[in-house]
């Protein structure tokens, strides 16, 4: 039988990175990993923001490292990986999360350069960090990677063809690196979040935020720290069987 797990130590040998971890779900999945004892390194393209978050888990008995990192730019994340393995020695966690939500406009209107924008981001960003994390993940004995999708990567959604787009080709990318890396002891996953109270909804209308939350039968929107949760559970050794799957944090949303 499993041993039931010290919720305090669980990732004390760890060394993870997450992406866009200076605010909302990033932060949160940040803070919990170092709550387990992980070394963090808080990755984001706010520089600034990023070494606040990690002055704060040093201040508070923790080790981490800001990394400036721009995960549009390949050699931007390869720089970053290397400087999490000059700084920890080490690399066994990745949660892939920097994301953007770019335009809301019909298909035919949906502006070209944001498209190629919010791809950048979206999707591009998650190829190239597991591109350069995969290897530093083998070199250091295995691990685990979570990759952050949406409820738009399992379903469509008015408004948001290259959010959708990019969000689902996150689910394919995490499938098949599942594939590649499941004798190789890594093992990847997506989290398909609803719709989280974070900044990223910050210029939701009163009326199209209750729109979202009605969207949801649990009847709210989702915090960071479910999310970040399920993001724990799956980097851990409790999900030493889960691989090649995304996973629901969504208040029954994809239920309906
Ligand atoms: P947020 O806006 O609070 O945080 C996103 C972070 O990513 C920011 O710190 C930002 O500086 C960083 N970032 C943006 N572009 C970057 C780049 N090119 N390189 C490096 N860092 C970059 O947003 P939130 O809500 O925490 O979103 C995190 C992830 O969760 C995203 O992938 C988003 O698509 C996904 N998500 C969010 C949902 C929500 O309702 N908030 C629902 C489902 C998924």
């Amino acid at each position: 039988m499993m041993v039931p797990p010290n919720y305090s130590t669980e990732f004390a040998d760890r060394v993870a990175l997450v992406t866009g971890a200076a605010s909302g779900i990033g932060l949160a999945a940040a803070r919990r990993l170092a709550a387990g004892g992980a070394a963090l390194a808080i990755a984001d393209i706010d520089e600034k923001g990023a070494r606040a978050v990690a002055d704060v888990f040093v201040a508070e008995g923790g080790r981490a490292v800001a990394v400036g990192v721009d995960v549009t730019d390949p050699v931007s994340v390869k720089e970053a990986v290397r400087t999490v393995l000059q700084e920890f020695g080490a690399l066994h966690l990745a949660v892939n999360n920097a994301g953007i939500g770019g335009p809301v406009a019909p298909t035919h209107r949906y502006p070209q350069d944001e498209w190629r924008r919010v791809m950048a981001t979206n999707l591009d960003g998650v190829f190239y960090s597991m591109r350069h994390e995969l290897p530093a993940i083998l070199a250091s004995g295995g691990g685990a990677i979570v990759n952050m999708g949406s409820s738009c990567a399992v379903n469509g959604f008015a408004g948001v063809a290259g959010y959708a787009a990019a969000k689902h080709g996150v689910i394919g990318l995490t499938k098949t690196a599942a594939l590649e890396y499941a004798a190789r002891n890594i093992r990847v996953n997506a989290i398909v979040p609803g719709f989280i109270e974070t900044p990223l909804l910050a210029g939701a209308t009163p009326t199209e935020r209750s729109h979202l939350i009605g969207l949801h039968p649990a009847g709210r929107l989702g915090t960071p720290e479910e999310v970040a949760e399920m993001a724990a559970f799956l980097l851990s050794e409790r999900a030493s069987f889960v691989t090649g799957g995304y996973h629901l944090v969504d208040g029954a949303y994809a239920a309906q």
